[in-house]
C-alpha cells in the first residue's frame, strides 16, 4: 500500500495537532447550542472519529451516505441519497463534516436538503479544500488544510475504495491510475 504513495502531504502528527485546534474551536462555538454533527460517509469516518473526540461539550452524531448521479469521475451535482439520516433535524445546530470540498456541488445539494428539514442552524467543517476546483458557492465554517489540485487519499479519501486506512494524506504515484 505505501509503496503507490508519491508523497506525503499531511502527516500523522500535522492532522493530529489540526483536528485538536478545530475541536477546542468548535467546543467554544457550540457550548451554548444543540450540536449534531453529521459525517458524509465514507470518506469522513476517519476525521470524524478524531473530531467528535476533541470535541468537549455534548455533541449527538449521525450519518448520511449519498453518491452522485452520472457517468465518469465528476461530481454532477446530483445526488442520491444511499443512507439518510436518523434522526429529524428540528431543533438541532448541525455541523455537517466532509472529508474534501472539491467543487463544492455535492455539499451545497446536501446542505440544501438539510436546511429543508428545518435545524436551527448549519455549519460545515471539511477536513479538506481545493478551492481551485469550486463550482458552486459554498462556505466552509472550519477547514483543516487547503490543498493543491492533485488526488489525495488516506485518512478517510479513497481511490477505488483503497487508502482509507493509511493514517496520513498523501498523493498517489500516477502508475497506479495509468495501470
Ligand atoms: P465535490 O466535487 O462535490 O465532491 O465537492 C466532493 C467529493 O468528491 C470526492 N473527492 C475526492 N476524493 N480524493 C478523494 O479521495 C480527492 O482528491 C477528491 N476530490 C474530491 C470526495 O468523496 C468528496 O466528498
Ligand atoms: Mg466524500
Amino acid at each position: 500500500m505505501e509503496q503507490d504513495i508519491l508523497k506525503v502531504l499531511i502527516s500523522e502528527q500535522e492532522l493530529k495537532a489540526k483536528v485538536e485546534e478545530l475541536g477546542k474551536r468548535i467546543s467554544e462555538d457550540y457550548r451554548d447550542k444543540n450540536l449534531l454533527m453529521i459525517s458524509i460517509l465514507k470518506g469522513s469516518v476517519v476525521f470524524m472519529a478524531d473530531l467528535m473526540r476533541a470535541i468537549n461539550i455534548h455533541a449527538r452524531i449521525d450519518f448520511m451516505s449519498v453518491s452522485s448521479y452520472g457517468a465518469g469521475t465528476k461530481t454532477s451535482g446530483i445526488v442520491k441519497i444511499i443512507k439518510d439520516l436518523d434522526l429529524p433535524l428540528a431543533g438541532y445546530d448541525l455541523l455537517i463534516v466532509e472529508d474534501i470540498l472539491d467543487s463544492g456541488l455535492t455539499l451545497s445539494y446536501i446542505s440544501e436538503l438539510l436546511q429543508s428539514r428545518n435545524p436551527k442552524s448549519i455549519r460545515i467543517c471539511t477536513l479538506l479544500d481545493k478551492p481551485e476546483r469550486r463550482k458552486a458557492q459554498v462556505h466552509a465554517d472550519y477547514f483543516g488544510f487547503r490543498v493543491p489540485d492533485e488526488f489525495v487519499v488516506g485518512y478517510g479519501l479513497d481511490y477505488d475504495e483503497k487508502y482509507r486506512n493509511l493514517p496520513y494524506v498523501g498523493v498517489l504515484k500516477p502508475e497506479v491510475y495509468n495501470g
